[in-house]
């Protein structure tokens, strides 16, 4: 069944406590049995190649994985939760924004302590783009922390969102003693891995006066929760709780459960495509190479948007054009990956491929669809790549094309001149590539200088860009599928020929 899939993601600054919040999600789906096994198993991953050491040394994480768990509810409903991870680091934004297009919606976890940082703004700001519904998680509150009202209205003010308590911390800091629940009025207290209650409010528990005020307070000044609000991304219920203690944990994954939607209907060149039409289809929206340097493996993650999945299908990928039996798809799970007989909308599924799949591919049974909405953003940061060995060029362009279809970065290739400009949005991804080149490509090469800032996606009819070109030859690249790009030396460069060329369009994303 389609509505029994919850497809979303985490979003936090790093440090918030999303590892520790996911381990317990994991553990409360029975999914894993020891808390720790989420970075365990990190780590050796991490121990596997050389480009992950970097997120070894400056303790972030790099990729994004999925994790499927379920949880069967006290109706004896199960839910399927589809976790996709998103890499914490501001850097990585591009692939955050891919996995973004990939669910329903998102946790956003935010540090009681801290507050929300710029990166989770930005982050919310995606969010807000796509209209996705938030749930919000005010984590650590065992410690001592910022005033809940602070916290909330922080949240509303970011983005002009309503926001609305679900439970309210008895105490912070020191004097941590519970969470209640505002609409049982239960009072769950943090001691021992289970729950146990104080009692209802109704019952007598007794409320610290100061709790008893605050809420009051907090009840009259905030709207009520209202699901069609939340789902349509104005409002956003919020949840304080504790990811270490273990506490709030279940009353989060309880609100997944109840209130975040199944997955979403998807637009597409020939209109909305909905989870009930039977035919099979999904697009991929992210393409990971060498997770397994043994084999030079390549995964294509596809996220199922129609039809029943089963293995063995023949599906055709927008990219390619004639079909592909879809033999090995995998499902991964918090600790193993597992061949998937079947999949459902909403669920996330690996392909093993030879460079077939691309990110921003459609997959269909009939060939006859193309999703839109998976953009690629203007790099930020522009280099010109230059070979310590001249005779690697093959290689390096090997390379740049499967790093820049994996998102690693984007690749331009000038119409005038040998060298390769690399962009990326963050100065990470600039040591990531250096350091994939080599250990995957045996390629060494050093990154200058570029003559140019930022790059721009032309679009216009055949004549206007043939003008355009023969003006601006020095100017011009192609990317990694061909299409025209502007590299210009500044924004108001951009500026400068958008106005002379009202024919073009100067975009600052592309469709994949
Ligand atoms: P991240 O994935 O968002 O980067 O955060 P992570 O879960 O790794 O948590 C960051 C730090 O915050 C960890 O401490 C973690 O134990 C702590 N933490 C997470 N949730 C809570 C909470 O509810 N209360 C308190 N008090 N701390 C919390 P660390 O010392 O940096 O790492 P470790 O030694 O625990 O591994």
């Amino acid at each position: 069944m389609t509505n029994s899939r919850r497809t979303f993601a985490i979003i936090s600054h790093p440090d918030a406590g999303k590892t520790t919040l996911t381990e317990k999600l994991l553990l409360q789906g029975g999914a894993i049995h020891l808390a720790g096994q989420v970075k365990a198993r990190g780590a050796a991953r991490r121990a596997r190649s050389d480009w992950m050491k970097i997120e070894q040394q400056r303790g972030i994480s790099v990729t994004s994985s999925v994790m499927t768990f379920e949880r069967t509810d006290a109706d004896g409903n199960t839910i399927t939760f589809n976790l996709l991870d998103t890499p914490g680091h501001e850097d990585f934004s591009e692939d955050t924004y891919r996995t973004l297009t990939a669910v329903d919606s998102a946790i956003m976890v935010i540090d009681a302590a801290k507050g929300i940082e710029p990166q989770t703004r930005k982050l919310f700001e995606v969010c807000r783009l796509r209209s996705l519904p938030i749930i919000t998680f005010i984590n650590k509150v065992d410690r001592e922390g910022r005033a809940c009202f602070d916290l909330m209205d922080e949240v509303a003010d970011m983005l002009a969102l309503d926001v609305c308590p679900m439970s309210w911390p008895v105490g912070m800091g020191g004097v941590f003693e519970g969470i209640l629940d505002i609409a049982s009025g239960r009072i769950s207290r943090p001691e021992g891995p289970k729950k146990e209650f104080l009692g209802t409010v109704d019952e007598g528990a007794a409320l610290p006066t100061e709790v008893a005020e605050e809420l009051e307070l907090a009840m009259a000044g905030y709207p009520e929760f209202d699901l069609d609000a939340y789902r349509s991304g104005d409002l956003t219920p919020v949840y304080f709780g504790s990811a270490l203690k273990n506490f709030g944990v279940t009353e989060l994954i309880e609100a997944i459960a109840a209130l975040a939607p199944p997955p979403r209907p998807q637009p597409s060149e020939q209109g909305t495509i909905e989870p009930e039409n039977k035919e099979v289809t999904g697009f991929i929206f992210k393409v990971q190479a060498n997770m397994d340097p043994m084999h030079r493996d390549r995964i294509a993650f596809m996220r199922l948007v129609s039809g029943t999945f089963k293995r063995g299908m023949k599906l055709t990928p927008s990219g390619l054009g004639k079909a592909i039996a879809v033999h090995s798809p995998i499902l991964f799970f918090a600790q193993d990956r597992e061949l998937a007989d079947s999949a459902e909308p909403g669920d996330i599924i690996g392909i093993p491929n030879h460079g077939t799949l691309r990110v921003g591919d459609t997959l269909s049974e009939r060939n006859d669809v193309r999703f839109t909405g998976l953009p690629n953003f203007a790099p930020e940061i522009l280099r010109r790549v230059q070979l310590k060995d001249p005779t690697k060029t093959k290689q390096l362009r090997k390379a740049l094309d499967d790093l820049s279809e994996e998102g690693v970065i984007q690749v331009f290739y000038p119409e005038l001149g040998s060298q390769w400009i690399v962009g990326v949005v963050g100065q990470l991804q600039l040591d990531v590539l250096i350091s994939r080149l080599e250990a995957e490509y045996k390629v060494e090469a050093v990154l200058e200088a570029s003559p140019f800032d930022t790059a721009r996606w032309l679009k216009g009819d055949d004549k206007a860009l043939r003008d355009f070109a023969e003006i601006n030859k020095m100017n011009l690249a192609k990317d990694r599928d061909g299409d025209p790009v502007f590299m210009a030396r500044s924004a108001w460069d951009v500026n400068y020929q958008q106005e002379r060329n009202p024919d073009l369009a100067f975009s600052a994303t592309k469709e994949r």
